[in-house]
């Protein structure tokens, strides 16, 4: 597997440091309030893993799953639920923790699912962010670090199902990608 890696892109300190400060902001920010974490399987886990363990208020989590993506690098527009949330989000503070925010059609298609359901508020919070890629306008409450136009794995990003336990955010190496 590392064999296949280029670059590494982000590395795990860097995002420890990124997670720590975002914990620490939503910890002020929804103090005495009542906030669902709902994250976007499966890439989201390893950094809702990180960000919950900052966060030093009291939360509900919950998680859903979402397809986009199939094998290839592009969104195609079109996201599909593969498994839903089991937690009655009515009047609560909800939170979508996402790994990275691209296109911003996954995001902008789960805010307005949320929304639909009777919260407060829904918000969101990513780990990284491509902006040059966003063809939606959507607002990111919660930004982590800010990423090249390059299709990256690690961290719970896979390729094809695979580099999702990489511990940094890596660039393959050309060869192992098929268009980008
Ligand atoms: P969007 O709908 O285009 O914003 O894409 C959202 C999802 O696509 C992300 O949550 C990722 O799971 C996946 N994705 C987007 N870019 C990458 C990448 O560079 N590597 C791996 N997955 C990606
Ligand atoms: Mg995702």
């Amino acid at each position: 597997m590392v064999e296949d890696i280029q670059e590494v892109l982000i590395s795990r300190e860097q995002l420890k440091e990124s997670a720590k400060k975002l914990g620490e902001r939503i910890s002020l920010d929804y103090a005495g309030k009542s906030v669902v974490l709902i994250g976007v399987l499966k890439g989201g886990v390893v950094f809702f893993a990180d960000l919950i363990r900052e966060i030093t208020i009291p939360l509900d989590m919950d998680f859903i799953s979402v397809s986009s993506y199939g094998h290839s690098t592009r969104s195609s527009g079109v996201v599909r639920i593969i498994k839903d949330i089991d937690i009655d989000i009515m009047g609560k503070h909800v939170l979508i923790v996402e790994d990275l925010v691209d296109s911003g059609l996954t995001l902008r298609y789960l805010k307005d699912l949320f929304k639909g359901r009777g919260p407060a508020d829904v918000k969101c919070c990513t780990a990284l962010d491509k902006p040059s890629r966003r063809e939606v306008d959507i607002e990111i409450e919660y930004k982590g670090i800010i990423i090249p136009d390059k299709f990256v794995v690690g961290y719970g990003l896979d390729y094809g199902g695979k580099y999702r336990n990489l511990p940094d955010v890596c660039v393959l190496h050309p060869s192992k990608y098929e268009i980008y």
